[in-house]
């Protein structure tokens, strides 16, 4: 039986490959992605709906912004997880079809629960292979926070693209540039240098397909695989603020990485953390401000195939 979360850190078939300096394959990448779901399941939500942007939006509302509000429309959130972005467009619209896909069972238990009696159809299913969705039966597949894990991608690109009309949209939220954010590559710079010290080559190979993280290298690759699309990717800024030891907890709990760490080097981490992302100098842990801001980038992908 695997050991998972002990005294011993996480522990997954990907992070044995890594350990072994062997390259994990697609196998070994849904064993570890299932086994932080399982273990802290819904934890996306937390970070991603605490961070909001200048206006006040946090990153599921900035990608809810793109689904028009006053038709039935027809839409697929890709990877949903816990549900939260279908919970929005739910509460906004109750004429839109909506559907999630995720292929851990635990996430998909707490979108029931959220979304009791809504009428939602939840599915439990892998991104490459969307057995239970027809041709052309989707009008926009939303993809909040999960395209960068996927490996490999282009079976995902290839279903979105089989399932979406031919008019359709695509929109995904993706990591943005680092440079965008202030502090945030000190932020990812910090968290991995712990989580090296476990796993040395964890950083150099990581979760998903790296192409998801640059803005050119993820316009390349939509552009390889909707020719005729309009493509577009905007930058935002999402940040939040608090006790800076609550911040860096939850900071910390969007890196995927940092599920990794022994629990007395996590310990560690975090205070340095909540040093770094310090904005004010009270003397007691307590009463120290914190202040976390993250770089996304919203893409959308606009067909029009005749
Ligand atoms: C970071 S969470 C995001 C969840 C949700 N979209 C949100 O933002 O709250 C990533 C989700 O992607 C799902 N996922 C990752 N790879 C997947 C794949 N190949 N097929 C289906 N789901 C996948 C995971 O199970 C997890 O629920």
């Amino acid at each position: 039986m695997k050991d998972t979360n002990n005294q011993k850190g996480l522990n997954s078939i990907w992070t044995d490959s890594l350990a072994r300096n062997l390259y994990p394959d697609s196998y070994a990448l849904v064993d570890h992605l299932r086994t932080i779901h399982q273990e802290h399941t819904g934890f996306t939500e937390v970070c991603a709906s605490f961070c909001r942007d200048e206006t006040g939006r946090n990153s599921y509302e900035w990608l809810a912004e793109l689904v028009p509000n006053n038709e039935s429309l027809r839409v697929l959130d890709l990877a949903c997880g816990s549900g939260p972005l279908l919970k929005i467009l739910f509460d906004r619209n109750k004429n839109l079809n909506l559907k999630g896909v995720d292929m851990c069972p635990e996430e998909l238990a707490l979108a029931k629960t959220r979304l009791i009696n809504s009428g939602v159809n939840l599915i439990e299913s892998k991104a490459q292979k969307l057995t239970t969705i027809d041709d052309n039966s989707i009008d926009i597949v939303l993809c909040h926070w999960a395209l960068t894990l996927m490996d490999p991608i282009l079976p995902v690109l290839e279903e979105i693209r089989r399932v979406l009309t031919s008019e359709g949209q695509f929109v995904a939220l993706v990591d943005g540039p680092m440079s965008a954010a202030p502090n945030y590559k000190e932020v990812h710079d910090l968290i991995y240098s712990y989580v090296q010290k476990e796993i040395p080559n964890y950083g150099e190979i990581d979760l998903g397909d790296p192409r998801i993280r640059g803005s050119e290298s993820l316009s390349n690759l939509i552009h390889k695989a909707f020719p005729e699309a309009k493509v577009n990717i905007e930058t935002n800024v999402v940040s939040m603020e608090g006790p800076a030891i609550q911040v860096a907890e939850i900071a910390a709990g969007f890196f995927y990485a940092a599920f990794v760490l022994k629990p007395e080097s996590r310990k560690l981490m975090i205070t340095n953390l909540s040093e770094l992302l310090a904005i004010s100098k009270q003397s007691t842990d307590s009463q120290r401000q914190g202040r976390f801001s993250m770089p996304i980038n919203r893409l959308l992908v606009s067909l029009n195939i005749k």
